[in-house]
């Protein structure tokens, strides 16, 4: 036993020291359509840096189990999201040490205000700060691409984003097109 244990070893040892590029996530792929270290300039595709890693396991944990959509144009068909748990972990918790930049987008002045109001109302209380603690684990909001947040808003509205509790659903239920419009100004005004 105690052979097979040192041989075993030393076997282990050699492994890693001689493939050490084997543990580090390949963020490559991610970052053709998420951008450089996760900062996204593409409007479809959210920001990754600096989101919480709970958050982005989640999300591959669901693209690769049918509880969301995969992606809605037909050139992300093969976005590379269905990975396997290890390399979702490193990936998640690579993307999350990065620092998130405000997306620099357009957004109506004049409605950020209303917008403001709605937010302290129904979603502040777990999304702290408009939506731009990491620590809160719900994901990232201020400054995140107004596409982007529009898609799962609606997502969430029709259900065809299922890996969440009904809560968000029921606090999204009943806004108008202009309440959710003006939710986006107020989010997109932090840059
Ligand atoms: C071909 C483009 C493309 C590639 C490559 C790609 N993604 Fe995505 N990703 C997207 C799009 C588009 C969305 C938004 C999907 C939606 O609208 O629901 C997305 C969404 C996500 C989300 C959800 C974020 C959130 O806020 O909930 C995560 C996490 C994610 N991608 C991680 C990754 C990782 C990790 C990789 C690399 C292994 C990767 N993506 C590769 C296009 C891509
Ligand atoms: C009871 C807590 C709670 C409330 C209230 C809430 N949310 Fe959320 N929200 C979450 C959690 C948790 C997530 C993390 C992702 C998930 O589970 O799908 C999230 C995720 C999101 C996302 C997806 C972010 C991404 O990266 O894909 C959007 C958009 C969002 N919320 C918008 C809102 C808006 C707008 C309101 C108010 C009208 C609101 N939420 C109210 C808990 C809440």
């Amino acid at each position: 036993m105690k052979l097979f244990s040192k041989i075993f070893l030393t076997v282990l040892a050699s492994h890693f020291l001689l493939t050490p590029a084997l543990s580090a996530p390949d963020t490559q792929v991610c970052e053709q359509c998420h951008g450089k270290n996760g900062v996204s300039h593409n409007p479809d595709a959210p920001t990754l840096a600096g989101l919480p890693a709970i958050n982005i396991e989640d999300a591959l944990y669901a693209f690769a189990n049918g509880l969301r959509p995969e992606s809605q144009s037909p050139d992300n068909q093969d976005a590379g999201h269905k990975l396997s748990q290890d390399s979702a972990v490193l990936l998640a918790s690579y993307f999350a040490k990065q620092k998130f930049i405000p997306t620099q987008q357009t957004f109506n002045p004049s409605k950020v205000s209303l917008g403001k109001r709605i937010f302290d109302l129904k979603c502040e209380s777990c999304h702290t700060d408009a939506g731009s603690m990491a620590d809160d684990e719900t994901s990232l909001l201020a400054g995140q691409h107004t596409p982007y947040l529009r898609k799962q808003i609606n997502h969430f509205i029709s259900g065809a984003r299922k890996n969440s509790s009904g809560t968000r659903k029921d606090t999204l239920d009943g806004l108008k097109e202009k309440h959710i419009n003006a939710l986006l100004d107020y989010l997109a005004s932090h840059q």
